[in-house]
């Protein structure tokens, strides 16, 4: 069923996935200026314009060619794909050679070997689901906290479920590197969304425990999975990261689920007393954190496009999760006249008519003068992405019109100003709706993050590493990992009000994610490994 609807959806083309494996010779660096919107409008395509056709039909070409030289390498490298020594070889200018700096055992290998393990951990029967504090969540917990020790770290629980893996180095008292990503996941999720984020830097630092190099690091490196991200339970993304970061409000403790447990009875049922002064105390100290690095899926085709398994991330669109509860009259399906109804599910679905078609042509609700310039407007055009992805009705039976109907909005943007006027203008249009209707509407706000714009300097480090990463594998390459835009929300997001944060994307295939055909190949996470490794010997 889910492959049927990829397919129907993607070209295949696209859906092929590229090994990089071999020498590049294609030139795929992006410039600053032009990667920005470029990259950004194929993977936010709201409408097809003149720019994106031309943009694709370029890049479809491109990896034709890319393609089309992969084939030949893989040909020429197949023999060596099902090699069972320890020591991976490579191909470098056209001789094989066997290395040992490879580390294929702990950092492919073992690392696919404990993601497809993690993704076997799920509250659910048959498909893959782990929400804040849930049993399976604790279960993750405990067989990270293993790894965790495996790699030789000390690890603890924080009052928010965070699970947290250090190693001092040399000096306890340095400003600490931090890297994390997040241990929960959405419902009939993929198993690299976070998991590989926290698998790979694992894997990196247990190859500097087995070299015997991890006691010479400069600084204490400290690995934290984060206890939720997703926000599937308390519609309240970044719970765990958003706390050592500090922004967490107290009043975040007291959000219910849809059965009424709080957060807090949440962490209380677990063992975790969280208080409002606990909760203060749970914040880091920015004077003691040197920066947070990410590694995680890229979620979005790109990388695939160019042919690429690692990008870095210049920025994370900002964010906006609304909860919209509909209120009409009750009644007999079979009795009240279609002109008497106040039927909250008709209004529901105008008003997600409307959401659609404002944020699929913003300019044509919002003006340059009152709602946003024309700066804004123009990164809306391009950036601006809504979903409905819940919805719920009461009494939800087929003979009843509906008394409520409750859904969320999940808004997007790069741009937070024209983020705001789209709410604005939404929220207007909404209410006028439901008042010709004869209907309530409360529209609550339930998460706001702002976008992220990455550190440059950690940009660029990650950016070495990477080639440095790729280099080691493919024997040689010419071009520098591609820096992308995120659409998709990180723990990075909530990091960067306590620290500089930078994020290294990996390739997916098809660009799928939040979904069981999420997939990213062993050699990439292998790739993910490697550059991690590369950055944390910059720390040696
Ligand atoms: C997290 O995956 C998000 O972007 O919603
Ligand atoms: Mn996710
Ligand atoms: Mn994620």
């Amino acid at each position: 069923m889910e492959d049927a609807s990829i397919l129907r959806t993607h070209d295949k083309k696209k859906h092929t996935h590229i090994p990089f494996i071999g020498r590049l010779s294609v030139s795929v660096s992006i410039s600053n200026s032009f990667s920005f919107s470029a990259l950004l409008r194929p993977f936010y395509a709201s409408s097809f314009s003149h720019f994106n056709f031309i943009f694709i039909t370029i890049m479809n070409t491109l990896y034709s060619f890319i393609q089309f030289k992969y084939l030949l390498l893989s040909l020429l490298l197949l023999p060596l794909s099902t090699s069972s020594s320890a020591s991976a070889y490579i191909f470098s200018d056209g001789e094989i050679s066997s290395r040992n700096d490879l580390f294929r055992e702990i950092l492919r290998d073992e690392a696919v070997a404990r993601l497809n393990e993690l993704g076997k951990v799920s509250d659910a029967d048959g498909y893959l689901e782990r929400t804040f504090m849930s049993p399976a969540s604790l279960r993750a917990g405990n067989l990270i906290r293993g790894w965790m020790e495996d790699a030789g770290l000390r690890t603890w629980v924080d009052q928010l479920g965070n699970l947290h893996g250090r190693v001092e180095g040399m000096n306890a008292s340095a400003e600490a590197l931090l890297i994390g990503s997040h241990l929960d996941t959405v419902v009939d999720a993929g198993i690299f969304d976070g998991s590989l984020g926290i698998i790979s830097a694992l894997s990196a630092l247990k190859v500097l425990n087995v070299n015997g190099t991890m006691g010479k690091l400069r600084r204490p490196i400290e690995v934290i999975a984060f206890s939720d991200e997703e926000g599937v339970r308390f519609h309240s993304t970044f719970l765990g990261s958003a706390a050592l970061a500090g922004v967490l409000p107290v009043t975040a403790l007291q959000i219910s689920d849809k059965s009424g447990v709080t957060v807090q009875d949440a962490l209380k049922e677990n063992s975790l007393e969280i208080t409002e002064e606990n909760l203060l105390q749970l914040k880091y100290d920015p004077g003691s954190v040197w920066g947070y690095v990410e590694v995680h899926i890229e979620q979005g085709p790109v990388l695939e496009w160019l042919g690429f398994p690692l990008g870095v991330v210049k920025g994370i669109a900002g964010q906006t999760r609304l909860k919209v509860t509909v209120r009409g009259s009750q009644g007999h399906a079979g009795t009240v006249p279609m002109s008497m109804r106040q039927d909250p599910m008709v209004a529901a679905a105008e008003l997600i008519v409307l959401l659609e078609s404002i944020c699929k042509n913003p300019k044509d609700f919002l003006s340059y003068d009152g709602h946003c310039n024309d700066i804004s407007l123009e990164s809306l055009s391009s950036s601006l992405v809504c979903t409905v992805g819940e919805i719920s009705t009461w009494p939800s039976a087929s003979n009843v019109i509906p008394g409520q109907v409750t859904f969320t909005v999940d808004l997007r943007a790069i741009d937070d100003m024209g983020r705001e006027a789209v709410i604005y203008e939404l929220s207007n249009q909404m209410y006028k709706i439901c008042e010709r209707r004869s209907v309530s509407c409360i529209i609550n706000r339930k998460h706001d993050a702002n976008a992220v714009v990455c550190d440059s300097e950690l940009t660029s480090q990650l950016k070495s590493a990477a080639y440095s990463a790729l280099k080691k594998m493919a024997g040689d390459i010419q071009d520098e990992a591609p820096a992308l835009m995120s659409g998709a929300g990180h723990d990075a997001m909530a990091m960067s009000h306590l620290t500089k944060v930078g994020m290294l994307f990996v390739r997916c295939r098809g660009g799928v994610s939040h979904s069981p055909a999420e997939h990213v190949l062993d050699e990439d996470v292998w790739a993910a490994g490697l550059a991690i490794l590369a950055f944390l010997e910059t720390q040696l």
